[in-house]
């Protein structure tokens, strides 16, 4: 099949590269001349294990490619994706600009169109936003008759840093449809898949996602929570959390405690969706107590770190770890932000590393970054480890002792063995032990 794919971040270029290599002709479409010449020399604008690769690949097979000639090679391809971006503004509700000038291109190119055509939403949206937003821009703009159109919408439910497994080897493929054109087409594209694909509105395929994202994040501050309560009664959480996931209902996943939930998905989705339902006149408590879990975690990581150092003023604290989770570059509503403006608050000398993150975290907040944590780590009166690498799991707890000037080491995400640390002679405090 002929596939267009508007927007070349995390989402569009991982569905592009992916769809070509399930043997389809795909091109990747962006404004950005800069990002398209990358994509062209067989190198991904963003970092994500596997898609330098796969890009390679598809090249090379003639399956990919990037353009900036957007409208052209919409007309050319059978259906277009949207992955534009849909970020929060202040008030946390969701940002449509994007996906209302994707759909006004959209239209525009359809223009000189005749066969069908089909477009899918795959950008996170509030429901009814396919139904009442893109599809009437599209139409307009178009002057098409709505029964040669296609529309629908087919979310993604890829993790940072495994989103190439995860497209490759989905849970479920959720097809919402609005019409015939648009079944039939998501169906065949997805055939080389033997998942389980539901059928369903687009409305309700836009809250499948929404849904599934602050269910997941609600998971994560619920356990959070949990572990607090383990922490002041002297209980090892991990031991309540193996407990739980022993229950199928619950499942083993998603249960681990620590400095909060980041990234690009999690916070920017439980508050549109939150936004989303208030401005319907539904107020919902239980997202509200989300994201206010998430927002005290960081804070309890200092004060973990302050009651330990005493004054926090004029000491050197090593921050380990900027990205909002291992693997990934991305530094987005990470949990180090919170904590190293904190720190850096009440005075003291931060300095940072991150096998990836450095240089985006240098965009949010200019701090001292070494280029290993050794470097970090010398003569530290304290190490807060904020990511959980494997870089990090590994120090050697000994060498680390002795480069550093103090003892307190707190693990904001549970990376290290708390019983080896407690023997080297760390003073060691992490999330949900007692
Ligand atoms: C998430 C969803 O998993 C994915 O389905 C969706 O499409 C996009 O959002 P992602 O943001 O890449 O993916 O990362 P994920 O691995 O889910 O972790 C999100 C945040 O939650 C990270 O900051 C992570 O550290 C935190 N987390 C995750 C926990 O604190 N505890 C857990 O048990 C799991």
């Amino acid at each position: 099949m002929k596939v267009s794919v508007i927007g070349t971040g995390y989402v569009g270029l991982v569905t592009g590269s992916t769809l070509a290599d399930l043997g389809n002709q795909v091109v990747c479409l962006d404004i950005l001349e800069e990002k398209i010449s990358m994509l062209n020399s067989g190198k991904s604008p963003i970092y994500e294990p596997g898609l330098d690769e796969l890009i390679k690949k598809g090249l090379k097979n003639k399956n990919l490619i990037g353009s900036t000639e957007i409208e052209q090679n919409i007309r050319n391809t059978d259906i277009t994706f949207i992955c534009v971006g849909t970020p929060s503004d202040k008030n946390g509700n969701i940002d449509l600009s994007y996906i209302k000038s994707a759909s006004s291109t959209i239209g525009r190119a359809l223009r000189d169109k005749s066969e069908k055509h089909t477009v899918i939403v795959k950008s996170t949206v509030i429901p009814l936003t396919t139904e009442e937003v893109v599809m009437p821009n599209i139409l307009k703009k178009s002057g098409w008759k709505r029964e040669n159109l296609g529309i629908g919408m087919n979310p993604e439910f890829l993790r940072e840093g495994s989103a190439i497994h995860d497209a490759q080897n989905p849970d479920r493929i959720v097809i919402g449809f609005a019409d015939d054109v648009a079944r039939k087409t998501l169906k065949e594209l997805y055939d080389p898949y033997k998942c389980t694909k539901l059928e369903c509105s687009p409305r309700t395929a836009e809250l499948i996602k929404y849904a599934s994202n602050s269910f997941l994040a609600t998971k994560i501050s619920f356990v959070n929570e949990i572990a607090n309560m383990s922490n002041i009664w002297g209980i090892d959480f991990q031991e309540v959390a193996e407990g739980m996931g022993l229950d199928s209902r619950i499942s083993a996943e998603f249960l681990r405690a620590g400095a909060g939930f980041g990234g690009s998905c999690f916070p920017k989705d439980v508050k549109a969706l939150a936004a989303a339902a208030k401005n319907s006149k539904v107020e919902s408590l239980i997202l509200k107590a989300t994201l206010e879990v998430n927002d005290i975690q960081p804070k309890i990581i200092v004060k973990m770190a302050e009651e330990r150092l005493g004054v926090i003023k004029g000491k050197k604290i090593a921050v380990l770890g900027l990205a909002f989770k291992p693997e990934t570059d991305d530094v987005r509503e990470s949990r180090s932000e919170i904590v190293i403006s904190e720190l850096i608050e009440k005075g003291a000398n931060v300095v940072a590393h991150d096998p990836e993150g450095m240089p985006n975290f240098k965009k949010l907040i200019d701090v001292k970054m070494t280029p290993t944590p050794e470097l970090a780590t010398e003569k530290a009166d304290c190490v807060v480890i904020m990511t959980e690498w494997d870089i990090y799991k590994n120090l050697d707890l000994e060498s680390l002792l002795k480069r550093m000037n103090g003892n307190v080491l707190i693990d904001g995400r549970r990376t290290l063995n708390a019983k080896e640390a407690d023997k080297v002679g760390f003073d060691y405090k992490t999330i949900g032990l007692g």
